[in-house]
C-alpha cells in the first residue's frame, strides 16, 4: 500500500515525480483514502461550502486550431455567434439576481473583442455589481491587454496550460501555437496581480502517467489560485475525433491529489466531468472539488458552444441549473453558497 505517500502529502510534504507516479499507478488501492483526506483538507480551509461561478460563453469564434477543440477555426460545421456587450452585461445582471457573485467571461480567441470593447464590458459589470468578482477566460493576449483588463476591474483569469510537457503540447496544437508563449501568458497574468487558474485535460491523446506526475509537480511549483481539470472528450468534427476520452475515475483521483498538493486551491468539478458521468460533478465534490461553474449564457446559443460532444445543460435555463445543483450538492453533505469565493489566503 502507498497510504504513507497520501499521508505525507496531507501533512504538507512534497512528493517526487516517482512518488506521484506510484500513486497514479496504484490509485485503485488508495483512491477512497485520498478522497477522504482531500475532503478533510477542503473542510479545513473552506468548510462545506461550494462556490458557484456564472459562466458566460460570449463568443464561439476562435482564431486557433487546437486539435481537440470543437470551436476551432477550421470547424466549418458550427454556427458562429457573438454576444453584444449589452447582451453580456444583461447575462451578468441575470446572474447577479440569481445570487452569483462571480461572473466568468469566456470565449474563443476572437479578435473582434478589442481591449477597448472588453474593458468597457468589464467596467460596466464592475460598476453595477461592485461586490462581484470578474473572471476572464479569453485565451492568450498581450501583456498590455491583460493590464488594461485588469485595470478595468477584472480580478481573475483562467488560462489552462493544457499540458506541462512541451512535446506533448506540440502534439495537441498546430505550429502556430507555442508552449512557451502560453507559459509566458500565465507568468504575466500572475505578475499583473490576477488570481490565476490553470489546468489540463485528463486523458488527452498521448498523455501518460509520467505526464500526469509532471502536471502535479508543475502545479506544486506554480501554486496557482485555481486549477480546472476535466476529461478529454472527443468532438466529432476535430482531428482527434477517434481518440478515446478520459475517465471520471482518473479525473476524480487527480482532483484528490491536487487538493492534497495545493490545500487552498479553488477546484471546480467541471461540466466535462458531469458530461461523461451523470454523477460526475458529485463525484468531483466528493474527491475534494469546491467550485461549480453553471452556464449563464442565453439558452439560444448554448448548443453552439460545444467544445466537446454531448455537453450537458445546454437546454436548461440558469435558474434550473441552480436548483438542480443545489439538490445535487446537498446530497454530498456540502452546500452551495453565493459568496465571491476568493482564494483562502
Ligand atoms: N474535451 C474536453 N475539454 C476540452 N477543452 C477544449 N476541448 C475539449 C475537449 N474536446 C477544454 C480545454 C480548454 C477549455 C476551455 O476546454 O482545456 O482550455
Ligand atoms: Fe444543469 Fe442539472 S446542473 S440541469
Amino acid at each position: 500500500m502507498c497510504k504513507h505517500l497520501i499521508d505525507r502529502l496531507a501533512s504538507g510534504s512534497e512528493l517526487s515525480h516517482d512518488e506521484y507516479l506510484t500513486l497514479i499507478d496504484r490509485r485503485s488501492e488508495i483512491r477512497d483514502y485520498a478522497a477522504a483526506l482531500a475532503r478533510d483538507i477542503r473542510q479545513q480551509y473552506y468548510g462545506n461550502r461550494i462556490f458557484i461561478r456564472g459562466l458566460i460563453e460570449f463568443t464561439n469564434y476562435c482564431k486557433n486550431n487546437c486539435y481537440y477543440c470543437g470551436i476551432r477555426a477550421a470547424n466549418a460545421k458550427i454556427d458562429r455567434y457573438r454576444l453584444t456587450p449589452e447582451e453580456i452585461v444583461t447575462c451578468a445582471d441575470n446572474g447577479y439576481e440569481l445570487g452569483f457573485r462571480t461572473v466568468v467571461l469566456q470565449g474563443g480567441e476572437d479578435p473582434y473583442y478589442t481591449d477597448e470593447i472588453l474593458a468597457d464590458i468589464v467596467s460596466s459589470i464592475k460598476k453595477k455589481h461592485p461586490d462581484s468578482a470578474i473572471t476572464l477566460s479569453l485565451g492568450e493576449r498581450s501583456r498590455q491587454s491583460y493590464r488594461i483588463l485588469r485595470e478595468a476591474g477584472a480580478d481573475r483569469y483562467l488560462l489552462r496550460h493544457e499540458t506541462a510537457d512541451k512535446t506533448h503540447y506540440e502534439t495537441l496544437h498546430p505550429d502556430s501555437m507555442s508552449f512557451e508563449h502560453r507559459m509566458q501568458c500565465i507568468r504575466e497574468l500572475k505578475d499583473l496581480g490576477y488570481q490565476v487558474g490553470v489546468g489540463f485535460m485528463v486523458g488527452s491523446p498521448g498523455q501518460t502517467a509520467e505526464h500526469l506526475a509532471r502536471e502535479l509537480l508543475f502545479l506544486k511549483q506554480l501554486n496557482p489560485h485555481m486549477v480546472g481539470i476535466g476529461p478529454f472528450i472527443p468532438h466529432q468534427d476535430t482531428p482527434l475525433r477517434d481518440e478515446p476520452g478520459g475517465t471520471a475515475e482518473l479525473t476524480t483521483f487527480l482532483l484528490s491529489l491536487i487538493r492534497l498538493t495545493l490545500p487552498r486551491v479553488l477546484l471546480p468539478a467541471t461540466t466535462a466531468l458531469g458530461t461523461i458521468d451523470a454523477m460526475g460533478r458529485e463525484k468531483g465534490i466528493e474527491a475534494g472539488a469546491n467550485v461549480l461553474m453553471p452556464n449563464l449564457s442565453p439558452v439560444g446559443v448554448r448548443k453552439k458552444y460545444m467544445l466537446y460532444d454531448n455537453k450537458i445543460c445546454t437546454g436548461e435555463e440558469a435558474a434550473q441549473c441552480i436548483t438542480c445543483l443545489k439538490n445535487r450538492v446537498r446530497k454530498t453533505g456540502c452546500e452551495i453558497v453565493t459568496a465571491r469565493g476568493d482564494y483562502a489566503e
